[in-house]
């Protein structure tokens, strides 16, 4: 046998034993010439101990491992010296006195040690598969394959079907870039790779499959951040002849699943909902991190006659006046004020007007134009103390909530406020607008995608092409302010659906040669059908109590979108693009 035991599975029960084990040298030190060698494998560590007063060759032996060394050691299990007990490891009241040991490979100079935190990210994915025998980031794949596990079990259960669909496929316009693969037999054309299997999806409810699901790789091409990467993991799901509390639920259960399985946490259900409309006025955000306060608060009652133009000019165009109370932040540095201005800057705003409330007084250029009603308001309605400070934004609706939205965001970070908190807080956000106007492109975009359903009492401003009222019906699960699904029902009558691509736009021939295949299926019995899509790396990442969804991925790509171990993309032979008949523009 290769090994009797992995490493951490020794115990006291099992002093005396005669065992196998194999693994890679953790740490090795040298007490006076007795070597401990801290053994890993994939489970967790055992203590290995050579002593030269017991078999001098063998500890000779030992004294030439280094760190990533690959061995195997036959030994007894034996008790720690009484007070060098190590109560941090499971397998810490023992070690192991080998009598046997053997060097199955040895480790180069090693790119980085394993044992410390390595900020230079580039590095670590350049050796990925070393970088990968970090502790954290094996415990963060084994709850991946867990929450995964539970997922399938859990849709099993619910009698869903796992349905493979094609990555060589059709753009699918999800709001992002498809990446493109040439078409050798067909030259000059090009398939796309799925940025989501939403059509094939659907396509499966028209096939009479009525449960779906799929752990599926999506890809776009976007800009990177934390939580995107241009290839990631959705749980897809669909399901025909139901209503979006049946898709709550579903969800509920099987997050509830996946956090038992995962974690053994059990969670709180059903989630509670707010409308996109309550999430933006409140939060500033579709994606509310409700685990601090600082809610938005309108003050339109407040400074209906106010003096001060900024205000008066919002309010009677039609905007708003609103504040935050960043409770306990007066005392901000000239650096973090500067910042937020820059935030509310880059977010559309005019200005960031301010009160600071230092030794009674408040402090602000703008406190001169308040009128003692409108003092004592603002007081009673921000709950306005000592210490507190005041920001204000006075725009569009949409505009100073997002600026707000933002800076509320910035403000907690900069006071930690969700630091080492252990709440989870699972949110439905519901009734998200159909269409919002681009500005740039001079035309209405659908909010998730072309194929949900308007909600049905909204059916008929789509018909009266008041395209910026329609609300949909679709829905967000949101955890901890991060947005780990969306979905919606469908539109399965194929007249409602070119209703909603001439919304968008899309003439009758692209109609046709983009979507051809979908009208005509609505025409062949379509069941009315709906679903939704978790990002299962955002979910672990949260699971994990990770930052970046890189860290609960095997072979990320870096924030350029570069696989470094593999140094892909990567420039391909000549006769590789003459079979495709692709020619390169060098750039200018
Ligand atoms: P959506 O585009 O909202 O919906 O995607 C669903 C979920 O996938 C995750 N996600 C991502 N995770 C990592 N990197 C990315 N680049 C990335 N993009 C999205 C998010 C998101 O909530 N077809 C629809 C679903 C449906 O309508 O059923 C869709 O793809 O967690
Ligand atoms: P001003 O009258 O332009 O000097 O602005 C007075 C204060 O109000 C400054 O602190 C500005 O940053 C701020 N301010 C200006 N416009 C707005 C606005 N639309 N919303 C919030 N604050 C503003």
């Amino acid at each position: 046998m290769f090994r009797t035991h992995h490493c951490n599975s020794l115990r006291k029960t099992d002093i005396g034993q005669q065992v196998t084990l194999a693994g890679w040298v953790h740490v090795s030190r040298d007490h006076g010439g007795v070597i401990f060698i801290d053994l890993r494998d994939r489970e967790g560590l055992t203590q290995v101990v050579f002593r030269p007063e017991e078999n001098a060759e063998l500890a000779k032996q030992a004294h030439g491992l280094r760190s990533e060394d690959v061995i195997q050691v036959t030994g007894k299990v034996a008790a720690r010296v009484p007070g060098t007990e190590n109560p941090k490891l499971d397998t810490g009241d023992i070690e192991v006195v080998p009598t046997e040991l053997k060097i199955l490979n040895r480790a180069d100079d090693l790119p980085f040690p394993l044992d410390t935190e390595i900020s230079n990210e580039d590095l670590r994915l350049t050796y990925r598969y070393f970088d990968l025998r970090r502790p954290r980031l094996t415990r963060n794949l084994q709850i991946r394959h867990r929450v995964a596990k539970a997922t399938r079990d859990y849709l099993d259960r619910q009698g869903f079907l796992e349905i493979e669909t094609p990555i060589l496929s059709k753009s699918t316009p999800e709001g992002a870039r498809d990446f493109l693969v040439p078409s050798r037999l067909t030259p000059g054309k090009f398939y796309a790779l799925p940025q989501a299997p939403q059509q094939y999806k659907q396509l499966l409810m028209v096939a009479g499959v009525e449960k779906y699901f799929q752990i599926a790789k999506c890809f776009r091409d976007e800009d990177l951040r934390a939580d995107r990467q241009p290839e990631f993991t959705q749980i897809d799901i669909e399901a025909s002849f139901v209503e979006p509390n049946d898709i709550y639920a579903l969800t509920e259960g099987m997050l509830a699943a996946v956090f038992k399985a995962a974690r053994d946490i059990e969670i709180k259900t059903p989630f509670e909902r707010m409308t996109y409309r309550d999430a933006i006025g409140r939060y500033g955000s579709d994606k509310p991190d409700r685990r601090f306060g600082i809610e938005l608060v309108d003050l339109g009652d407040v400074f209906e006659g106010t003096l001060l133009k900024v205000f008066q000019n919002a309010l009677t165009t039609g905007g708003v006046a609103k504040a935050i109370n960043a409770k306990g932040f007066a005392g901000l540095t000239v650096g973090q004020s500067d910042e937020l201005a820059e935030i509310a800057k880059n977010f559309g705003a005019k200005g960031l007007a301010f009160i600071k409330v230092e030794n009674g007084e408040w402090k602000s250029p703008i406190v001169k134009f308040f009128s003692d009603a409108e003092k004592k308001a603002l007081k009673s309605k921000l709950k306005i103390e000592e210490g507190d400070l005041v920001l204000f934004a006075a725009d569009k609706w949409e505009i100073a909530c997002e600026v707000l939205g933002r800076i509320r965001l910035r403000v907690a970070e900069i006071q930690k406020l969700t630091e080492g908190s252990e709440q989870l807080d699972f949110l439905w956000v519901t009734d998200f607008p159909l269409l919002q106007f681009s500005a740039e492109e001079n035309k209405w975009n659908a909010v998730h995608h072309p194929f949900t359903r308007p909600k049905e009492e909204d059916i008929s401003l789509l018909e009266a092409k008041k395209f910026g009222q329609i609300r949909a019906e679709a829905y967000d699960v949101v955890l901890n302010g991060v947005e780990i699904g969306g979905g919606s029902m469908r539109i399965h009558e194929p007249d409602l659906q070119e209703k909603m691509f001439e919304a968008l736009g899309v003439s009758a021939e692209d109609q046709q040669s983009m979507f051809g295949h979908l009208l005509k299926a609505f025409k062949l019995g379509a069941p009315p059908h709906g679903g939704i899509a978790l990002g299962l790396d955002r979910l672990v990442m949260l699971i994990c109590g990770e930052e970046s969804i890189r860290d609960v991925m095997a072979f990320p790509k870096n924030n350029r979108g570069m696989d470094l171990m593999s140094q892909s993309p990567a420039e391909v032979d000549s006769k590789q693009l003459r079979e495709l008949r692709i020619k390169t523009i060098p750039l200018e």
